[in-house]
C-alpha cells in the first residue's frame, strides 16, 4: 500500500535545521515541499516518497540535493529516511512565470508580455547550461522571477554529471505539455530519454507560450491519455505562435521540431537583451 502523503518533516529534516516557522507549500505525486523559516534565512525542504505509480518520487529529492551541491553548495543538503529522500535549499522568493504573467492571459488583456522578463527566465536556463547540465523539466512553475533574477528550479531530473548510483533513477519525460518531439518519440518508443539543452529550449519555448497566452504548444482534448499527448507532439504541428515582437518570433524557433533549428539558450538572451 502507498501512503498519499503529507508526511511530518521527518527527524533529519529538524537536525539540520531549526523552524522558526513552517508553512507546507504542496503534497502531490509521491513529495511534500516545505518554505521553513529559520534564524538563518528561508529553505525550502523536499520530502520524497514512493507515489501510487512510481518508486523513483522517493529518490528525487537526494538526486537533486546532490546535483545542488555540485552547482552551488551553500545551503544544500540531503539525506534519506523512512520512506525515501529528502532535501533542504534556500529558498527563492518571487512569482512563477505563469502567475507573473496572468493578466497576459485575463479576458480582454491589452499588455503584452515583457521581453525583459522573458530574458530573465532565459538567463535562468543559461546559465545552467553554461555548467554543462541540462535541467529536463523546465515549465513555468520551476522559473521564479524576482526583481532582481530568476531562479530555475527543481533540478531532481537534471542530466549532465555524476550522480551517486543509489539515488539515480532513468528520465522518463516530463510534464508533457513542455516536451519537445524528440523527447516524446524517444518516451513512446523506449519508455525513456536524456534530457538536453536543445529540448530545455524547446520546453522553455512552451512555457513562455502557456504563460502569455493559456494555451499548450500542441493542441489535444483536456483528457487524452499521455500516449495521446505524446503522440500529438511527435505528429505536429505546433499551434501557431501568436505573441507579437521578438518574444514571438523566437518562441517560434524555440518550438522548432528539429532539435539543431533551435536557437541555443545563450543565443535566445542575446536576441532578447538586443531588443530587435
Ligand atoms: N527553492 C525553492 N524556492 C521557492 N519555491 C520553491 C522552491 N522549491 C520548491 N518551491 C515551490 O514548491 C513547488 C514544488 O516544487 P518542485 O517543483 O521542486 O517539487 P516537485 O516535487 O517536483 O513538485 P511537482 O510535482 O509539482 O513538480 C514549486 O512550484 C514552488 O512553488
Ligand atoms: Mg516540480
Amino acid at each position: 500500500m502507498t501512503h498519499s502523503g503529507p508526511y511530518e518533516l521527518p527527524g533529519s529534516v529538524l537536525d539540520t535545521l531549526t523552524p522558526v516557522s513552517k508553512r507546507q507549500v504542496l503534497n502531490r505525486r509521491g513529495s511534500t515541499v516545505w518554505e521553513i523559516t529559520t534564524d538563518g534565512g528561508r529553505h525550502a525542504a523536499k520530502v520524497g516518497y514512493p507515489s501510487a505509480t512510481h518508486a523513483w518520487t522517493a529518490l528525487a529529492p537526494a538526486r537533486e540535493g546532490t546535483i545542488l551541491q555540485q552547482l552551488s553548495p551553500g545551503g544544500v543538503s540531503y539525506g534519506d529516511w523512512e520512506h525515501g529522500t529528502w532535501n533542504i535549499q534556500p529558498w527563492h522568493q518571487g512569482e512563477s512565470l505563469f502567475d507573473l504573467w496572468q493578466p497576459h492571459r485575463a479576458e480582454g488583456a491589452s499588455s503584452e508580455p515583457d521581453p525583459g522578463e522573458a530574458l530573465s527566465c532565459a538567463e535562468a536556463v543559461a546559465a545552467l547550461h553554461a555548467t554543462g547540465w541540462a535541467h529536463g523539466d523546465i515549465q513555468p512553475a520551476h522559473l521564479i522571477i524576482s526583481d532582481e533574477r530568476t531562479a530555475l528550479i527543481d533540478l531532481a531530473l537534471a542530466y549532465g554529471g555524476d550522480i551517486p548510483t543509489a539515488y539515480d533513477f532513468s528520465y522518463r519525460g516530463c510534464l508533457v505539455h513542455y516536451e519537445s518531439p524528440e523527447i516524446s518519440r524517444s518516451v513512446l518508443e523506449t519508455g525513456t530519454a536524456t534530457p538536453t539543452m536543445a529540448a530545455d529550449v524547446y520546453a522553455l519555448g512552451a512555457s513562455l507560450f502557456i504563460s502569455a497566452t493559456g494555451l499548450r504548444h500542441v493542441a489535444y482534448p483536456d483528457d487524452a491519455s499521455r500516449k495521446d499527448q505524446r503522440q500529438a507532439i511527435v505528429k505536429g504541428p505546433h499551434r501557431p505562435v501568436n505573441v507579437p515582437g521578438v518574444l514571438g518570433k523566437l518562441i517560434e524557433a524555440m518550438l522548432s521540431p528539429e532539435p539543431a533549428d533551435r536557437p541555443r539558450s545563450a543565443e535566445i538572451c542575446k536576441e532578447l537583451s538586443s531588443g530587435h
